[in-house]
């Protein structure tokens, strides 16, 4: 059995290095983007750190390019790998300027962004990954790679259903190679995009907010808010798809890789439902592939390519019978991702792996959502109100104790923000007809 949770981030650490933005920096430059396994210069003067960067895969998607910002704006150097399956290369521009505006109106310079456009299962990252290997003898780490956020994956549900080896080879076994791969390299900080759904049949009890043991990996000791002592056994059940399982076992492997060596620091953020974007109206959801997720939709109601909403589900147990979900700003998401990686480190080697659930704790129905998009669009979105959805339930919101308490982060923005970013972009990049 494990030991008891009891959070205290003094606590011995193993060797686990915590992670720090760079103290100097380098400029961002057109040549910054590396097909494939084109030469990346890191030679140079310059102490180890100001040359660490953290590697973003898939950080051209909408959570990892708000990411991939906000760990510039907080001085980090990223290396981008992308195949842009679901992105464009657009967005690469997009997050130079917008970071270049930051420090430019900071007085700084702005950190290093690399792009490699690449599949992250090809063998081309051993190469890319080989560039990034500390020469230096005497250094006690292997690679200017300091952590990983680890984005890549497939994502719809619905697909996953009809090709379900696609999505456990990219989301599971791409893992795991990459998993393998790191190892080689000696990096250890891995940030894992996991998502809410790992909770399956926990999330059909319906009514309150979900705490992290709620799903664990592990046999676990606990005490509970009234100081009771008890063991938490591995429980999972319920998950309806593929892309589920995808996560939950993701989850797993890390969980397991963890027990064998508590060197690694392995974070899977159990994220709610991401939307909205950075304010500017410059970077935003702009995925390939069909979007299901209420807020693209609705999105799409507003520009005209779809006649109205369905609104699956009238009778359930909320406010106005519509489902509720936990709305959480990709802003605030991505400064969840920085708080991972940075206190990462000073985490004891029993919570060598670690899920934090990323929500605002407030649910908010789907009637409420409409209500503000339509007020920050001043326009109207027809709905159409029809039946529950199998599988679908009607409550899920994150307890957020943990996240606060242990990565120091909460959220900051509102569903009235998320509404009023979503609308700037759809106007900003064109796609509303006036
Ligand atoms: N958006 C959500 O509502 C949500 C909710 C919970 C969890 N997640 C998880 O968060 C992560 C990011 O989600 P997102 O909404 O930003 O998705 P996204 O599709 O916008 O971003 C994923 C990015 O990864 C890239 N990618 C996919 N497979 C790749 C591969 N094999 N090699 C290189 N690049 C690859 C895509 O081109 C894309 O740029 C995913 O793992 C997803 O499962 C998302």
């Amino acid at each position: 059995m494990r030991r008891s949770y009891s959070y205290n981030s003094s606590s011995s650490s193993t060797s686990s290095p915590c992670i720090s933005p760079v103290s100097s920096r380098s400029s961002i430059s057109d040549d910054d983007r590396d097909d494939d396994i084109s030469n990346l210069d890191l030679s140079g003067s310059g102490s180890l750190n100001a040359r660490s960067y953290i590697l973003v895969i898939g950080g051209l998607g909408f959570i990892g390019s708000h990411t991939t910002l906000e760990l510039l704006k907080e001085g980090y150097n990223v290396a981008i790998v992308d195949n842009m399956s679901n992105s464009y290369e657009s967005k690469f521009t997009s997050i130079q300027s917008l970071a270049k505006q930051h420090w430019t109106a900071k007085g700084g310079k702005c950190p290093d962004l690399k792009l490699h456009k690449l599949d992250y299962r090809s063998p081309a990252l051993r190469t890319i990954l080989g560039r990034y290997v500390i020469q230096e003898p005497e250094s006690s780490r292997l690679s200017y790679i300091s952590g990983v956020i680890h984005f890549a994956a497939y994502k719809s549900v619905e697909e996953s259903t009809r090709s379900p080896l696609a999505y456990y080879q990219n989301n599971v076994s791409g893992l795991i190679d990459l998993l393998v791969l790191l190892s080689d390299f000696g990096i250890q900080n891995f940030v894992f995009s996991s998502s809410a759904t790992v909770y399956g049949s926990v999330l059909s009890k319906g009514g309150k907010p979900v705490q992290e043991e709620q799903l664990i990996h592990h046999e676990t000791a606990h005490v509970d808010g009234q100081g009771q002592r008890m063991t938490l056994v591995p429980n999972v059940g319920g998950l309806t798809s593929p892309y589920g399982r995808t996560k939950y076992f993701g989850e797993a492997i890390l969980a397991d890789v963890a027990l064998a060596d508590p060197s690694w620091r392995l974070t899977a953020l159990r994220y709610f439902n991401p939307v909205g974007c950075e304010p500017s109206g410059l970077l935003g959801e702009d995925p390939r592939q069909k979007a299901t997720n209420l807020f693209p939709v609705v999105s799409q109601v507003l520009v005209g390519d779809r006649a109205s909403l369905d609104v699956f589900g009238t009778d359930w147990d909320t406010s106005d019978g519509t489902a509720v979900r936990d709305y959480i700003h990709v802003m605030d998401l991505a400064r969840g991702h920085v708080a991972a990686l940075a206190t990462a480190g000073a985490r004891p080697a029993d919570f060598a792996f670690r899920a934090y659930n990323l929500g605002t704790g407030t649910g908010s129905t789907v009637d409420q959502v409409v209500s503000c998009m339509q007020t920050a669009a001043k326009r109207t979105i027809p709905v159409n109100r029809t039946g529950r959805r199998t599988g679908d339930v009607g409550f899920c919101v994150a307890a957020t104790d943990r996240a606060r308490l242990e990565l120091g982060w909460e959220t900051q923005l509102s569903l009235e923000d998320c509404a009023a970013d979503t609308w700037r972009y759809l106007q900003s990049s064109g796609r509303v007809a006036v």
